[in-house]
């Protein structure tokens, strides 16, 4: 029987420490729901201690997945080890991850410890940590700078102190393959009782290399591997669950190993990523990029067309492609709204939200006449700001835009309540709408990103924008979806001052 491969998620810590992929508390409950679908291992939910957000964002996350382990990350401190415990405690199956940094470059820098001091952290972090759960997962931070000796020194400790997973982060992106396995191997070699713990490692992407890091490892015996939908995270990001999964999948033959995960489900969770952090998928990104499965050449087609295998190695379904699949329209009702809704990880929590939907989708029914799964996900995810959340809402948008003429903007917003109207001149009918927006939000961000998808084919189809506004040192998306661009980019404009309007401070893990 081949090895049990443990897929740790972390979209929802490491992935959200890219600049600008913050999550609300709703965004993160989605798609911690279809990480679960998907049959994901471990997820780390957030990093408890960062803000009360963070801490309530995992807190509701442990009470309502039920089959995967729902893990805190908690520097190896005593106030961020007990926040983490208090935040997993409703799950069926929590999990404290603590870390702390080993090379010296950051012990010596960052930390302004010893080594011996690290150590003695190390061990006093697993042992709070025990008082929560025994699911305790150690990291030591920067290992792929750190030296081997000080990696088995630290190991052989925290496990005697009771860790039970050994993460093995290279935390700049620094390593290669061929060096990151010998790592491993020498680890598994020398670290006492290294065979009663699971070996984990967490690349990122600095010179493309976290997945091959990642894989090499599993060669020599990892059997955690921690990483994120779309390799989503810290600057150049993680390795990239997608491919990992399908990689030990596709080549049983040289990897020993597999997962447990429900590889339909990555498609989708890959399309609701990118919708909430406004993070495009490249199309040529493997598995999940929209070209990974197209066939252009003439010879390509022709021969995937006599025999699927001479050019494919995986099939598209099996990674959740499907057509685009007509399900509902203006007749549809109730029932199959909320059915179809489900199906697709996207739970209504009270009848009030469910009326609040339908009828939008009814509005969206009455301009477009057939209403795919991507119309649905991208009307739903106008909803990931919650009604007490929505400062300002659009009330009505009049644009005027011709030929030779500057394009002008009128809008009426409502503001905590009250109506205000505005006007604006502008580059272009966003600018100008913007413009107004700005008049009446007096928000002073900076507009770091405005980008414009078309959801499905069609020129009925929606448009989904994405504005990602900056204050402060604060980073928020604001996603909209309309047939009507700008309306779609108002809609998002106003999504992202909302945001900033109600979100609360994070503090970076890793600072
Ligand atoms: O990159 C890293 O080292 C991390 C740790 C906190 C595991 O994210
Ligand atoms: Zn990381």
């Amino acid at each position: 029987m081949n090895d049990h491969l443990v897929i740790f998620d972390t979209t929802l810590r490491d992935g959200e420490q890219s600049p600008g992929a913050s999550m609300t508390k709703d965004e993160k409950l989605r798609v911690a729901r279809q990480l679960e679908r998907m049959r994901v291992d471990v997820i780390e939910a957030g990093f408890a201690a960062a803000s009360p957000g963070d801490f309530d964002a995992i807190r509701s996350i442990a009470e309502v997945v039920k089959d995967s382990t729902v893990c805190s990350l908690a520097r190896a401190n005593e106030n961020d080890i007990r926040r983490a415990g208090e935040a997993i405690k409703p799950a069926n199956s929590g999990r404290i991850h603590t870390f702390i940094a080993t090379s010296p470059i950051h012990m010596e820098k960052k930390l302004r410890m010893t080594p011996d001091q690290v150590v003695e952290q190390a061990v006093k972090a697993v042992q709070w940590a025990r008082e929560y759960t025994d699911d305790i997962e150690f990291s030591a931070e920067d290992a792929g700078r750190s030296e081997l000796d000080f990696l088995c020194r630290i190991f052989d400790a925290v496990i005697k102190a009771g860790a039970k997973t050994i993460n093995v982060p290279d935390t700049v992106g620094y390593n290669v393959p061929g060096q990151f396995s010998a790592t491993i191997r020498n680890l598994r070699e020398r670290v006492p009782n290294s065979d009663k713990v699971i070996w984990s490692v967490h690349c990122h992407n600095d010179l493309g290399l976290a997945v091959a890091n990642s894989l090499a490892a599993v060669m020599e015996g990892a059997r955690q591997v921690e990483c994120t939908i779309n390799g989503l995270g810290e600057r150049a990001g993680n390795a990239a669950l997608e491919e990992i999964v399908m990689a030990v999948r596709t080549r049983q033959d040289i990897f020993g190993c597999e997962t447990r995960i429900d590889t339909t489900q990555i498609v989708p969770a890959s399309k609701l990523v990118s919708s909430i952090t406004g993070f495009p998928v490249q199309p040529n990104k493997a598995i999940v990029g929209a070209n990974a499965f197209a066939h252009e050449s003439g010879i390509h087609q022709d021969g995937v067309l006599k025999h699927r295998e001479t050019y494919e190695i995986m099939r598209a379904q099996d990674v959740g492609w499907t057509q685009n699949k007509l399900v509902l329209g203006k007749h549809s009702g109730r029932n199959a709204f909320k059915t179809r809704l489900a199906d697709l990880g996207i739970v209504i929590e009270s009848e009030e939200q469910l009326n609040l939907a339908f009828s939008r989708f009814k509005e969206l029914a009455d301009k477009k006449h057939e209403i795919f799964d991507e119309d649905l996900q991208a009307l739903m995810s106008d909803e990931a700001v919650t009604p007490e959340q929505e400062h300002f809402k659009l009330v009505s948008l009049r644009v005027a835009s011709e030929t030779g003429e500057v394009p002008h903007a009128r809008i009426t917003i409502s503001a905590g309540g009250s109506e205000r109207k505005s006007e604006a001149d502008g580059d272009g009918p966003v600018d100008a709408c913007f413009k107004a927006v700005e008049h009446v939000a007096d928000s002073r961000s900076e507009l770091l990103l405005f980008s414009v998808n078309s959801i499905t084919g069609g020129t009925d189809a929606q448009g989904e924008v994405t504005v990602r506004l900056a204050k402060d040192g604060r980073v928020v998306n604001g996603q909209g979806a309309d047939t009507d661009i700008v309306v779609a980019s108002v809609k998002a404009y106003i999504n992202a001052l909302n945001k900033l309007v109600s979100n609360s401070e994070k503090v970076n893990p890793q600072v």
